[in-house]
């Protein structure tokens, strides 16, 4: 039997409960998933890397088999380094395909070896963004449904 290493890219700003289906998802057919964050510096994220590591780890606690780690640069330099052998994406509507295809197509041109996966969230988090739900947070709209316990309070935090 093959051990098979996925990792989970993406910039976590913040975790979602879709982002969570998925990594249970992951975790059962996996050996092992490693969560990472990409240290995008064009990017301004409302949450440090940091941050994100924290409440990622405090998420993921129930899966032993999952981890949790950030990166820079290209993701198939890192998933080498790591020696995964599979890239996760979830792909939650049409409007995402096209992008993630492009994303998959380039990066099996660079890493062969390195196959991307993509998984469907449940269709109740279809529709969920970390984008929308810190819209929803600023403006102070309802996030209980969409963000675990912890950062429902980061978010309340941030926005206070
Ligand atoms: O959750 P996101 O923000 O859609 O994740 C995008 C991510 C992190 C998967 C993508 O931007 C990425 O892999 N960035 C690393 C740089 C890289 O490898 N770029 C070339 C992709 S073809």
């Amino acid at each position: 039997m093959k051990n098979v290493l996925a990792i989970y890219p993406g910039s976590f700003d913040p975790v979602t409960n879709g982002h969570l289906d998925l990594i249970e998802r992951g975790a059962k057919i996996f050996d092992r998933l490693v969560v990472s964050i990409l240290r995008n510096f064009d990017k301004e994220p409302l949450f440090t890397i940091d941050e994100r590591v924290e409440m990622l780890r405090e998420v993921t606690r129930p899966w032993a088999n999952v981890e949790v780690d950030a990166f820079s640069g290209l993701l198939v330099d890192y998933a080498r380094l790591r020696e995964a052998n599979v890239i996760l994406r979830g792909i939650r509507a049409v409007s995402d395909y096209e992008y993630e295809l492009q994303m998959a197509m380039m990066n099996r041109k660079i890493e062969p070896d390195i196959e991307t996966v993509f998984m469907l969230p449940a269709e109740q988090y279809s529709y969920l963004s970390s984008r929308l739900v810190k819209e929803l947070a600023r403006l102070g709209g309802p996030i209980r449904d969409f963000v675990p316990a912890n950062v429902q309070e980061r978010l309340s935090a941030k926005f206070k």
